[in-house]
């Protein structure tokens, strides 16, 4: 079992971290998942799924769409004193997704206004793996720039973009591409997608 770090921020693509943290849970992971104020708005509108205003109501309703399991665990955005704020806690690795290009740039230039730029900060400083999910178009020269310098220093850059060799037909099998090779970098075995001319054992 690994433990993870998920954050949830306002970029679009509420659906890959909703179904990151679904397939981390399904696999017998424990997902430590932080969603920014934008993050939980962006959430609400993309799945028709408002998760409330104050943080035991977010909480609650996150948690639910789970089925409350115990290995699902939400921080408050805002608490900079939570366990996993620390670098000795014992996580295996943080991925971001989707990733707003606001959370590249503090994470680029080591601003911790939130839980999730701390614990990001926490992941580069301890080197634990730090996988991003980026989404935005077009990108400017300073996302480009911000993404590079995060390229550099060993983080896991993976844009919110599919494959099409697989053949999705679904929006949901275009999201588990993204995905499935976030689970690659995190060593998690996976048959999210078909990969490039894969034969099954049973052909
Ligand atoms: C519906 C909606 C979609 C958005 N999509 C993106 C996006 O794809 N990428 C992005 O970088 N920001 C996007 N934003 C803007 C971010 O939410 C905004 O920059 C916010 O400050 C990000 O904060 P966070 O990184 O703390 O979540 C979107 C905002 C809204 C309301």
């Amino acid at each position: 079992m690994k433990r993870i770090i998920v954050g949830v921020t306002g970029a679009s693509g509420a659906v890959l971290g909703e179904r990151f943290v679904r397939h981390l849970l399904n696999g017998g992971h424990e997902a430590h998942v932080i969603l920014s104020s934008s993050g939980v708005r962006v959430f609400g509108e993309e799945l028709d799924a408002p998760l409330g205003d104050s943080f035991p109501e977010i909480e609650r309703n996150f948690r639910k769409r789970y089925g409350n399991p115990k290995r699902l665990l939400v921080w408050p955005a805002d608490d900079f004193a939570a366990r996993i704020s620390s670098g000795s806690a014992k996580m295996d690795a943080m991925v971001i997704i989707p990733c707003s290009l606001s959370t590249v740039g503090a994470i680029a230039n080591g601003v911790t206004i939130n839980l999730i730029h701390r614990t990001a900060s926490v992941a580069l400083k301890e080197k634990r793996p730090l996988i991003l999910v980026p989404r935005e178009s077009p990108l400017s020269p300073v996302h480009l720039k911000n993404l590079l310098y995060l390229a550099e220093i060993g983080v896991h850059v993976v844009p919110a973009t599919t494959a099409f060799y697989h053949r999705p037909k679904t929006i949901e099998e275009m999201v588990d591409f993204t995905i499935g090779r976030v689970f690659d970098l995190l060593k998690i075995e996976h048959r999210l997608f078909k990969r490039w001319r894969e034969v099954s054992s049973a052909e």
